[in-house]
C-alpha cells in the first residue's frame, strides 16, 4: 500500500484570469481555459507540467470550500497536494491506522476530475492538506 504519483498540486488564487496569464507568460507552460465547477465551488485553470499539472483554483459561488483559505491567504497560496492511489479505501484505512485524520465522514466523494477522492487533515501532514484520488 503506497502513494502513486502526484496527480496535481492545487494553488488558490484571488483572480484566476490574472493568475493564468502570469503563469502562462512567466513559465511558458500551456495553460487551459478556465472551467467553472459549480458543484465543487471553484473555477479551475490547469497549468500543464510534463507528467503532472498545477491547478489554479478561484472561489466560485456561496460557500466555496476555498473561501476560508482565501480569507487567511488573500494573495493566494498552495492549498493541497493530490496523490494517485490504486486502492483509495485501503490507503485511507492505512493512513487512519497510522494517526492521520480523514476529513468528513471518510466516505470517498467524486472529485473535480470525476473520480473518488478523500482529503486528510493538514495538521497530520506538516501543515499541508493532502488529497488522495483513486486511479
Ligand atoms: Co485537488
Amino acid at each position: 500500500m503506497m502513494l502513486g504519483t502526484i496527480n496535481h498540486i492545487a494553488i488558490v488564487v484571488p483572480d484566476i484570469a490574472l493568475a493564468a496569464q502570469e503563469w502562462g507568460a512567466r513559465t511558458g507552460a500551456p495553460v487551459s481555459e478556465p472551467q467553472t465547477l459549480p458543484e465543487h465551488g471553484v473555477t479551475v485553470v490547469f497549468v500543464d507540467v510534463p507528467g503532472n499539472r498545477i491547478e489554479l483554483l478561484e472561489a466560485y459561488g456561496e460557500g466555496s470550500p476555498i473561501a476560508k483559505f482565501l480569507e487567511r491567504n488573500p494573495d493566494g497560496g498552495m492549498h493541497h497536494i493530490c496523490f494517485d492511489v490504486e486502492d483509495l479505501e485501503a490507503m485511507r484505512d492505512k493512513m487512519i491506522a497510522e494517526g492521520a485524520r480523514v476529513l468528513g465522514d471518510g466516505t470517498p466523494k467524486i472529485g473535480a476530475h470525476g473520480k473518488p477522492v478523500l482529503f486528510f487533515h493538514p495538521k497530520d501532514f506538516s501543515g499541508t492538506l493532502i488529497e488522495l484520488e483513486q486511479i
